[in-house]
């Protein structure tokens, strides 16, 4: 791959991604429940994903107009679109109803009363579900209970029912259920579980004012091991027992179980994609450490600079009699961009491809152009097939948006 189309390059694979939904779909086609699968088009969007998720018969997440469009233009199915964002413009709200998006998720009270305004104004309707702000946290390892709701994100529990109510005087909108998404890299049902607790609750007080709820959505959060040693959260395992305390509460709440919803987006993708590598220099400093620096870095992987995320890599063309080495792994930013602090690596050398894996989600859609560098090419790899995805960006690329105003045109040095 590296050197048919060159690096540095992000390679995904059509197979894991369609294994990890239908995983997915397993898990919850066992409960007997009715259920949906929404994909979090943040983790990883672009035409051929959302072929691909649409081929799977599963829903979309969108957060902006760039990825509604995204979906749009590859033929997504506007009923199977949900579209998120703590602060749709205009502009975004009115794109979402004149393509009869199928759901919008209302965010806050301001949203709700532009929402019934620009319904009115064009005389449409709209299917809307609220995101609440449960007051659950969940990390990788630990589980907050904040209490506080200190959230950008979302209706605060304590209001969530007050605002809801509003809608009774706004009958171009449905509301159709709740949402609430509590973190990420969660590896078991346990705070799902928690946070369904608190959604049920404001769910049976809704169903008694009469609002017409039946969908609950818990949001994505399900966690991948990055690394050999790390967690997963196993859907097989964790999704039929997650349905089932749900069914219970359910039952003691005295409500019917609603369409259960779950929106992962780095399960689907993180483990399919990997990203290729040329290693420039292998800088050894004597007592300290040897710094092994590739073509790219932070502009394609922010994560470890914003998260401290850890990974790990390959020499992809080492030969087994070679020694291993501890070493950093450093990319070409003019930061101190350390893609991975510590790894063992095949002795690496000026020239080698290195592979990091599991930077299928996340790494692709939130890269940059910081330094001017292009962004790399995506690569879709289905059995023995490859082709690109998303192509490598371009010179003239990187300055076509730049402009020189009037009162520059003349300068020159001096
Ligand atoms: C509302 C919502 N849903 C789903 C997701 C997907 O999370 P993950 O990729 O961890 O599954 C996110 C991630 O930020 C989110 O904000």
């Amino acid at each position: 791959m590296a050197r048919q189309y060159g690096t540095p390059l992000y390679v995904m694979s059509e197979d894991i991604i369609r294994k990890r939904i239908e995983d997915l779909k397993q898990a919850f086609d066992s409960t007997g429940v009715k259920y949906d699968i929404n994909y979090a088009g943040k983790a990883f969007t672009n035409l051929a994903m959302c072929r691909i998720v649409a081929s799977e018969g599963i829903s979309l997440d969108v957060v902006s107009k760039g990825e509604m469009l995204t979906a749009l233009k590859a033929g997504f199915p506007t009923e199977h679109i949900c579209f998120h964002g703590n602060n749709k413009t205009p502009d975004e709200l009115a794109f979402a109803l004149e393509h009869q998006i199928g759901r919008i998720i209302v965010d806050s009270e301001d949203e709700l009363e532009a929402l019934n305004r620009l319904t009115t104004l064009k005389d449409c309707r709209a299917n809307i579900m609220f995101r609440v702000s449960p007051g659950v946290e969940a990390h990788t390892h630990e589980l907050i209970e904040t209490g506080t709701e200190d959230s950008k994100f979302g209706l605060p529990y304590v209001q969530a029912r007050e605002i809801i109510l509003k809608t009774k005087k706004m009958p171009r909108l449905t509301v159709v259920g709740l949402h609430c998404h509590i973190g990420s890299q969660i590896v078991s049902d346990e705070p799902f579980v928690i946070a369904a607790e608190k959604m049920i609750d404001l769910y049976r007080l809704l169903q008694e004012d009469e609002i017409p709820l039946g969908e609950l959505n818990l949001g994505g959060g399900f966690g991948i091991p990055y690394l050999h040693k790390d967690e997963a959260f196993d859907v097989i395992k964790y999704i039929p027992q997650m349905v089932l305390r749900i069914k219970g509460l359910c039952d003691h709440a005295g409500i019917d179980l609603p369409k259960l919803i779950v929106e992962p987006g780095r399960y689907i993708v993180a483990e399919s994609g990997v990203t290729l590598y040329t290693v420039g220099t292998v800088k050894k400093i004597p007592g300290l450490r040897t710094y092994v620096s590739v073509d790219g870095g932070m502009n394609d992987n922010p994560r470890p600079a914003l998260y401290g995320a850890e990974y790990e890599a390959y020499i992809c063309n080492a030969k087994s009699s070679s020694i291993m080495e501890t070493v950093t792994v450093s990319g070409r930013a003019c930061e101190n961009d350390i893609l991975i602090d510590r790894v063992d690596l095949n002795r690496p050398e000026v020239g080698d491809t290195l592979m990091i894996s599991n930077t299928g989600a996340y790494n692709y859609s939130m890269s940059s152009n910081y330094n001017r560098y292009p962004r790399p090419a995506v690569v879709l790899i289905s059995g023995n097939m490859s082709g690109v995805i998303v192509k490598r960006e371009t010179d003239d690329d990187l300055l076509r948006l730049d402009r020189i105003p009037k009162w520059l045109s003349g300068e020159q040095h001096v």
